[in-house]
Formats: structure tokens, sequence, C-alpha cells
């Protein structure tokens, strides 16, 4: 068999995944909601190690991808046994049991501090599918929700990743949405690129130690609701109110949690407080979230691109900005 090649792209939750219900296979306590970033991809190709070493078995190896439009790309030994372990567990669902080279790359910078794990685990998820289903077919082998539940199961914000440009994770598995809004523009402001003290995986179990945990689930659902509303009605400056809120109820769960944490930097909250003045003097401005990091994520209309570019322009003197526009 000849090498397979996908890949996958970020996205970003405005109703976000925190907290799950069980650890092992990151079921979620609550829905979540996110938009895809089509412009921020992992690309991953699956060899045969026969193709390329001459003999059938051996083990899984990892190594970076080279391809002229991939950034140079390194991953941790800890993030390449996450990564393998997650292709493994492919392989048992497939019955596959040769080894396999497994080269991996993102088009945007790995020191940049922005997630990598959606795309990556959405790409292997797909690229394993691709190849296990020439070696050992099985019905549900190209069913999108399924290979968005085994997604779900190396990193759960993964599961989204399988759809474009909405999706809505409640379970299992990740469901595509329709909103009017289908082409938005993203600005990830990066303020701050060095590698988290939290990783997220490590937010999900410190949040359940905050304060303002018990009433999570019922905000974030009540949250849900009302943005799909927003959305649906194209009420930007209320979808605008509600992904804000949403961000800093996560945040609030860090800075609560016992140990208490944070991500916001003073860079942070620069790019907030003069986005929120820009709403006010202009009664109009980008949907604006943060993940667990410090970064900055900006979402404007299509309309909205003068704009937009003008703050990006604005922005790119202080921090690199990473762009759709
Ligand atoms: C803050 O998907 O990275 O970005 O399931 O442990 O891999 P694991 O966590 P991960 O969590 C992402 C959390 C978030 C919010 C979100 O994307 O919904």
């Amino acid at each position: 068999m000849p090498s397979v090649i996908a890949s996958a792209p970020s996205n970003i939750a405005l109703i976000k995944y925190m907290g799950k219900t069980e650890a092992a296979g990151n079921t979620p306590t609550n829905v979540s909601l996110s938009y895809t970033l089509d412009h921020l991809r992992t690309t991953v190709r699956i060899t045969p190690q026969s193709s390329f070493r001459g003999t059938v078995g051996g083990k899984d190896i990892w190594a970076p991808l080279e391809k002229s439009d991939q950034v140079s790309f390194s991953l941790s030994e800890q993030g390449q046994q996450r990564f393998l372990r997650h292709f493994e567990m492919l392989k048992q669902k497939w019955g596959v049991t040769q080894g396999f080279l497994i080269e991996s790359a993102n088009n945007f910078p790995s020191d940049c501090g922005l997630a990598s794990s959606a795309s990556s685990f959405a790409a292997l998820t797909l690229a394993a599918a691709q190849a296990f289903q020439k070696i050992n077919p099985q019905p549900w082998g190209e069913n999108l929700r399924t290979l968005s539940s085994l997604s779900r199961q190396g990193s759960g914000s993964s599961c989204r990743s399988l759809y474009s440009p909405w999706a809505l994770w409640q379970n299992e598995f990740a469901e595509p949405l329709v909103f009017p809004y289908e082409k938005l523009l993203h600005q990830a402001i990066i303020v701050e690129s060095s590698k988290k003290e939290v990783s997220s995986s490590e937010a999900h179990k410190l949040v359940s130690q905050s304060s303002l945990f018990p009433g999570r689930v019922a905000r974030a659902e009540k949250r849900f609701e009302q943005l799909k509303h927003s959305l649906q009605s194209q009420d930007w400056r209320q979808s605008f109110e509600i992904v804000w809120a949403e961000f800093w109820d996560m945040h609030a769960l860090f800075a609560t949690s016992r140990p208490p944490f944070m991500y916001m930097t003073a860079g942070s909250v620069k790019v907030l407080e003069e986005t929120l003045r820009f709403w006010a003097k202009n009664g109009d401005g980008p949907l604006i979230t943060m993940d667990a990091g410090a970064n900055v994520h900006l979402l404007w209309r299509p309309d909205q691109k003068e704009m937009a570019a003008a703050q990006e322009k604005y922005w790119q003197d202080q921090f690199r900005v990473f762009s759709s526009l």
C-alpha cells in the first residue's frame, strides 16, 4: 500500500468544552459549539513500514512531515506518545497490526501558542481511516459520526474539526450545524507564544475544583441556546455578548480552581480592553474569545473586512497575528 495523506483544520469554540465526566474517552460535561478555522491545518501522512523498510511488521514511528508548504515542526516525547497511543487505538479498532511511519506537520508555527491538538488528532484519525479502509475495510469506516467519535477519544475538541464551518458536540460525536454566517474572518492575536504551564487536558481536571463549577453545565447550555438563536437571527451584537460572557466564565473557572491558575496576561487584557473600546466607539466589532491560553481570537463578518484589516494592521505593530483575511 502506498502512503495516504489527509489534512484537517483547527477550530475555535464559542461555547467551550471545559470539564469531563469521564477522562478516559474525553466525555464532555457540557455542550460545545465551534467555528472551524480552515486556514489553520495539520497534514498527516501514513506509510506502512513495508514500504519504507522492506519488511512487514515493526513499531509505529512518528517523524515531522517535510513538505514545502509546512512550517518546521517538532513534537515533544510526551506529545509523540499521545499521538502514537491514539493511532494504536485506531489500529485495534480496524484490526490492523502492521507498523507505520506517521509524519505530521502544521501550516502554522507550533511555537505560537495556537492549539494544534484539534487539527492534529482529526487529521490523524482521517489519515488512519483512509489507510485502514484499504487494508481491512469496515462498514462504519467512512461514517463521519464514527470518525468524529474516534477522534474525540484522542483529543476532545478534535471531534468538531471534521465539519465546517460550524460544529456542535454534545456527547459521543460532533455534528454539523448551519447558520447564516458561513464565512467568518478569523484573527488570532498572539500575545504569548511560550508553552503553557497548565495543558488544556490538565485544566479539564482542575476546573472541577472551582467553587463556580456547580452551575457551569446549566450556564453553558443556556448560552448555547441563546447563541444558536442570535446567530440564526443574525443578531451580531447579542452573539458578541454571549461569546464574551462564555470565555470569561471559563477563565473564571481557571482563576477559582484549587489551586487557582491563569492564562491571561497583560497582553491579553490589552487586546480585550481595546477591542471592547472599539465596539463602544463603532457600535460594531468582532466576536471575541479565548481558549485555554493567553491569545485572543477575533471573528469578523465578511462585510466588516475593511474594519478587520485596519485593526489587524494596528495589532501587527505590537503582536504576531495569524489571520484568514
Ligand atoms: C479550552 O480538546 O485540548 O480549547 O480532550 O484533553 O485533549 P483534551 O482537551 P482539548 O480541550 C480544549 C479546551 C478548549 C475549549 C474548546 O475547544 O472547546
